[in-house]
């Protein structure tokens, strides 16, 4: 029998989970059908209760249920558990076993990908939210020299500065506070792309050979991007192989089985200019 996965979120429209999973499901021979589903807001559980129901094997969960998918799992991963939030469902027999594989999959996309090792480099994200927190814990096994949590609000920096302490030399402070500090990564980890804006990171964080990384997906030069090239940056990369890279974690978790992703996150790039 075919195996029923989905994507849930609202709104769901500009997903391009389907196409990836589709793609992978096709390179790798697995019987599997993958679909988007709006789901709605304050019937999180009732709808995935009914895709359960009619076979549902697993799903990706996006804005705005990752939350309430931390909450209707029975299990959680350690990731999970540190993001807060959760990106894949598995669901066996009575289990709802729940994982984040965002910052994973960010992470294979700087180390192999763009060929960008972590280990013994000088690693700055911007932003606080949910975005930053599901990346913290795997940039951390990567074992960076430092890893500093710049944000508007300091103190939200400084409690996931906190909370992450045991794993890794993380510390946290505000834009003005990075004058003067040079780094090898900069991660834009803010939601500040999806509306035009820039963080107020002063334009000397970046080491000359730095790499500069917008989480966010197909929006072209973002304001940080720009900011960085301006600054003489030339590696440059968008959220594309994140995506795709989560997207890959999550399939082999299900089916047992990794696609390729180099010809996935090819067909997906949209140029930053
Ligand atoms: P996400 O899940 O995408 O991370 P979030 O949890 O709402 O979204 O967090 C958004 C992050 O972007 C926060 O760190 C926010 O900073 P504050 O905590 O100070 O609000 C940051 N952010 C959003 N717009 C920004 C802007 N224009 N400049 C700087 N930081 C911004």
């Amino acid at each position: 029998m075919t195996d029923r996965y989905a994507v849930i979120g609202n709104p769901i429209g500009h997903t391009k989970s389907p196409l990836i999973h589709g793609l992978f499901a096709e390179v790798t021979q697995q019987d599997l059908v993958y679909t988007a589903i709006e789901g709605r807001i304050g019937q999180f559980a009732a709808d995935v209760d009914a895709f359960r129901a009619a076979g549902g094997r697993g799903m990706n969960v996006t804005a705005p249920f990752k939350l309430e998918a931390f909450a209707y799992a029975t299990e959680r991963s350690p990731r999970a558990q540190m993001a807060g939030a959760v990106n894949a469902l598995k669901f066996e027999d009575g289990r709802v076993i729940a994982e984040n594989f965002d910052g994973v999959g960010l992470t294979r996309d700087v180390v192999h990908n763009l060929g960008c090792p972590l280990k013994g480099t000088r690693v700055l994200v911007l932003g606080a939210g949910g975005a930053a927190r599901g990346a913290l814990l795997p940039f951390l096994e990567q074992q960076p020299a430092t890893l500093v949590i710049a944000n508007r609000t300091l103190e939200k920096a400084e409690a996931l500065a906190k909370e992450a302490a045991a794993h890794g030399p993380v510390s946290a402070c505000g834009y003005a506070d990075l004058e003067g500090r040079r780094f090898d990564i900069v991660f834009n980890a803010t939601s500040a792309s999806l509306r035009g804006e820039l963080p107020p990171v002063p334009a000397s964080v970046f080491e000359p050979g730095a790499l500069a990384y917008e989480l966010a997906y197909g929006k072209g030069l973002t304001p940080f991007l720009r900011l960085a090239r301006q600054t003489g940056v030339d590696r440059l990369a968008d959220g594309v192989g994140m995506l795709v890279e989560q997207a890959a974690e999550a399939f082999a978790w299900w089916r047992g089985v990794r696609p390729e992703t180099g010809p996935v996150i090819e067909r997906l790039t949209v140029p930053l200019t």
